[in-house]
């Protein structure tokens, strides 16, 4: 694996699905790394998403999302909602609709409910600012690490070699 792969999972965010739906598209989920609290009052988080997934467009149009964190035993969570394209893909687990009327997974450590506040264009991402409106603490359990994902998002083939 190159030196900067293995660089950058250090950085150790957890594992979520962030799932999204809208009233013309039905509910769809990504496996996301890059999720970060960035504000106490609001509670705000930033996650970071690529605008050619299937979920950006949804999340953008529905205004809500679920950020639902995975326990570290959960990987074929995150294997699954890491593939796009894929029939039927939220057959996996037990997702029940939240208030904004996206669903959030039963079997995550916690899941919060969050509102879309505005955009910025990060490189190859977007990254998405959005309100925390509501958060449930569903389960007990050490969450996933990103590092624990070795090489599942392929980041080995899609970052470029930094200088050294
Ligand atoms: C461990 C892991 C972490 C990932 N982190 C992110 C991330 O933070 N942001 C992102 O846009 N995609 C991330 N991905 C990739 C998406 O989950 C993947 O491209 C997915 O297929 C997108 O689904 P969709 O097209 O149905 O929306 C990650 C994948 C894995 C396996």
């Amino acid at each position: 694996m190159k030196e900067i792969i293995k660089a950058l999972k250090q950085l150790n965010s957890g594992v979520v699905l962030v799932a999204v739906a809208s009233e013309a598209h039905k509910a769809n989920a990504f496996t996301a790394a890059w999720v970060m609290q960035v504000s106490f009052d609001p509670v705000l988080l930033a996650i970071s998403i690529n605008s050619e997934h299937t979920s950006y467009d949804i999340f953008k149009e529905g205004g809500c999302c679920t950020v639902n964190i995975l326990e570290q035993s959960q990987m074929e969570f995150a294997a699954h909602y890491g593939q796009s394209g894929v029939t039927d893909k939220m057959s996996l687990g037990t997702w029940v609709a939240s208030e904004c009327g996206v669903p959030s997974l039963q079997e995550a450590l916690v899941s919060f409910e969050c509102k879309w506040l505005n955009e910025i264009a990060a490189g190859d991402h977007q990254v998405i600012i959005c309100e925390v409106l509501v958060s449930k603490a569903l389960n007990e359990g050490v969450a996933m690490l990103y590092s624990d994902t070795e090489n599942m998002d392929g980041s080995a083939e899609l970052v470029a070699e930094i200088e050294k």
